[in-house]
């Protein structure tokens, strides 16, 4: 589905309520519509285009983010129910001139192509390295499987996220991921 079609899923012509988030760290408030989506108030609201919009049903997780520190799919969240929380999209992970750890490791790896799928890769990366340090292969397939590419094949994926959580284990203390 392409974002134009995901932008008419909702009325945005008529917001209803007002709702206040953390969005990486800086406090925002917007006017959305009840029915609208976190994934299109982050998108369009607050101009963060690195959620991406693909199936707007929860399969593929090109939009995930992190909601009160939990990896969510924000295509399936009303935006009204995270008034009050803490979003962190993919722009809160690093910068082209400072990437984070897991960033690094995939651009290494050759972790993605089109970059499509890549939020949600790295979210789920992190969030198995966090609790996982030292994953095995069937334990990283496992982490991603709510996480389609169409490029490259996942074997990349799962070099970039072994390769993440080495550089996890290599620093001491641990550094965010
Ligand atoms: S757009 Fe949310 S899971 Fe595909
Ligand atoms: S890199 Fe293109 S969809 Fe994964």
């Amino acid at each position: 589905m392409s974002t134009s079609q995901a932008s008419n899923l909702s009325p945005q012509s008529t917001p209803g309520r007002s709702i206040t988030l953390r969005v990486n760290g800086e406090s925002r408030s917007v006017e959305c519509h009840d029915r609208q989506l976190l994934v299109e108030v982050v998108r369009d609201q607050l101009a963060l285009k690195g959620t991406h919009v693909g199936c707007m049903n929860g399969d593929c997780g090109a939009c995930t983010l992190e909601l009160d520190g939990q990896i969510v799919k924000s295509c399936l969240m009303l935006a009204a129910s995270a008034d009050g929380g803490e979003v962190n999209t993919v722009e809160s992970l690093g910068s082209p001139d400072e990437l984070a750890p897991v960033q690094e490791a995939f651009w290494n790896n050759d972790g993605f192509q089109c970059g499509f799928c890549l939020p949600g890769h790295l979210f789920a990366a992190r969030n198995l390295i966090e609790s996982n340090d030292a994953p095995s292969d069937d334990e990283i397939r496992e982490a991603i499987a709510g996480n389609l590419c169409r490029c490259t094949g996942y074997q990349s994926i799962v070099c970039s996220i072994r390769d993440a959580a080495a550089s996890a284990r290599a620093e001491s203390p641990r550094a965010s991921v």
